[in-house]
């Protein structure tokens, strides 16, 4: 709320309230936000967190149990069984289905009603109910679910960075007690990332991240990824990040120092963020671990996993005091409330992604409130949908002639349309052609390391 004056000790004249938007930010079934959601295909588990034993887990406002058959397959079903509502976490697994304790009756993956044991063979029940159940796909560890009509189920999208060669991926799952908009929003916010994680409490990925990036956002037929560029010593740095709705984005290596010239960077991470409830969110994501993003080695994958992964600031792990001292992500969007009040919120210039992020969000909303369905994720001839996410570094030194901002901006174009122009190839045509592309734009040697990258910073403690 805007108040003309006092702005000084002005704390009796605001509003104590928080006014939230439920039919936005809700996940819960038969709300416009929960309609919408239940169009995608969302990660929930990881698979090492399930084992012979039927699983209570939470998704979009829903009480379900997952469980893994004797033959292997697996099952996600309505908590409470069709009879009178015993859970199914105290089911018995079967050869095929889940078994409830409370009077036998057997259920197949798909809900199916196979057996009612106490009742007469000829019981009519076995054509007249069954259990709620949603199809699920187990990928590289990590466990999906579609909870929408089945008659709209899409293909699951497959990503570019799930097929990438000469990749080793491992997922991640951590909690945070919030709306999933305000995680989502904050990987469509690349201001904070010059602030939180670098001026205001110290460098916790690289000091390259301290200078403030040019944005740039550009639309592709999935969704649209936006570019941040900044200069490096004689190096221009611009950074890709895609967001496909509602909930899916990656951005560049985790690591990034800018240290010599690349084309063709490929995302860190490759990650879902997906609503538990209306004030509980997961992000589940992949780590991607390969030399050419990571030329130092300096991921780790044995700290990656069930609530954990290897860079700062994504969890409570740490100590109060030190997430105090130095706050990372999850200190910054779980500190904006369960449900945070947009109603309470200034938006200002560094909020462009993130007001954009929410315009797109309540228009796709409204389009399937008034019966049009979302846009899904395409994937191309390769089978994988093409991502644009990843860092290209190339050497154009400052040139006193020249407005520096004009040739970013520049460079940033030339990067962005280059992506797009290559989006239909297998990842190793692809790379060429980038390099093809955007080569002849370095203005001096490329093969010369910067003087002036980022330092192989001490890494903060996870906790
Ligand atoms: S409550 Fe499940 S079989 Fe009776
Ligand atoms: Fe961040």
């Amino acid at each position: 709320m805007t108040v003309t004056a006092p702005l000084h000790f002005a704390g009796y004249n605001l509003p104590k309230d928080r006014p939230n938007d439920a039919a936005f930010q809700s996940v819960q079934p038969g709300t416009p936000g929960g309609e919408y959601l239940r169009r995608f295909w969302h990660p929930f588990l990881l698979s090492e967190q399930l084992d012979h034993r039927p699983k209570v887990v939470r998704v979009l406002s829903e009480d379900l149990v997952v469980y893994r058959d004797l033959s292997g397959g697996l099952g996600l079903v309505h908590k409470h069984c069709a009879h009178r509502g015993a859970s199914l976490e105290f089911g018995i697994v079967a050869e095929k289905g889940i078994r409830c304790c409370y009077h036998g009756w057997l259920f197949s993956n798909d809900g199916a009603l196979l057996e009612t044991p106490g009742e007469p063979p000829d019981s009519p029940l076995r054509k007249r109910v069954c259990q709620g159940a949603y199809p699920v796909i187990e990928i590289d560890g990590v466990i999906f679910a579609y909870l929408g009509p089945p008659d709209r189920r899409p293909p699951f999208p497959t990503m570019d960075a799930m097929v990438m060669p000469g990749n080793r991926m491992k997922p991640y799952l951590i909690a945070s007690p919030c709306n999933w908009i305000q995680v989502a929003e904050n990987s469509m916010d690349p201001f904070h990332v010059a602030f939180l994680h670098t001026r205001i409490s110290g460098p916790q990925f690289s000091e390259v991240f301290g200078t403030l990036p040019l944005i740039d956002y550009h639309e592709t037929p999935n969704g649209f990824f936006y570019t941040n560029a900044r200069r490096v010593g004689d190096y221009i740095w611009v950074r890709s990040h895609d967001y496909l709705l509602p909930n899916f984005s990656q951005n560049g290596a985790i690591f990034e120092n800018v240290e010599r010239v690349r084309y063709f960077g490929r995302p860190g991470l490759t990650r879902w963020v997906t609503p538990v409830d209306d004030t509980h969110t997961l992000v589940i994501a992949w780590r991607h671990f390969n030399d050419r993003d990571d030329p130092s080695g300096l991921g780790r994958p044995e700290d990656v996993g069930v609530g954990k992964t290897d860079f700062y600031g994504q969890s409570d792990a740490a100590p109060y005091e030190q997430r105090q001292d130095s706050p990372g992500d999850w200190e910054a969007w779980v500190s904006q409330g369960p449900m945070t009040s947009h109603a309470r919120e200034h938006l200002a210039t560094t909020d462009k992604g993130v007001a954009l992020l929410r315009r797109k969000l309540r228009r796709a909303i409204d389009a399937l409130a008034n019966g049009v369905e979302p846009l899904q994720a395409k994937p191309e001839a390769t089978g994988a949908v093409a991502t644009m996410a990843g860092d290209t570094i190339l050497r154009i030194p400052l040139d006193p002639k020249q407005d520096d901002r004009e040739v970013i901006l520049h460079v940033c174009r030339a990067v962005a349309a280059a992506l797009m122009e290559t989006r239909h190839l297998p990842d190793g045509e692809r790379r060429a052609a980038m390099q093809d592309r955007l080569s002849g734009l370095n203005t001096a040697d490329a093969s010369e390391i910067n003087p002036d990258h980022g330092k192989i910073f001490e890494f903060k403690t996870l906790g």
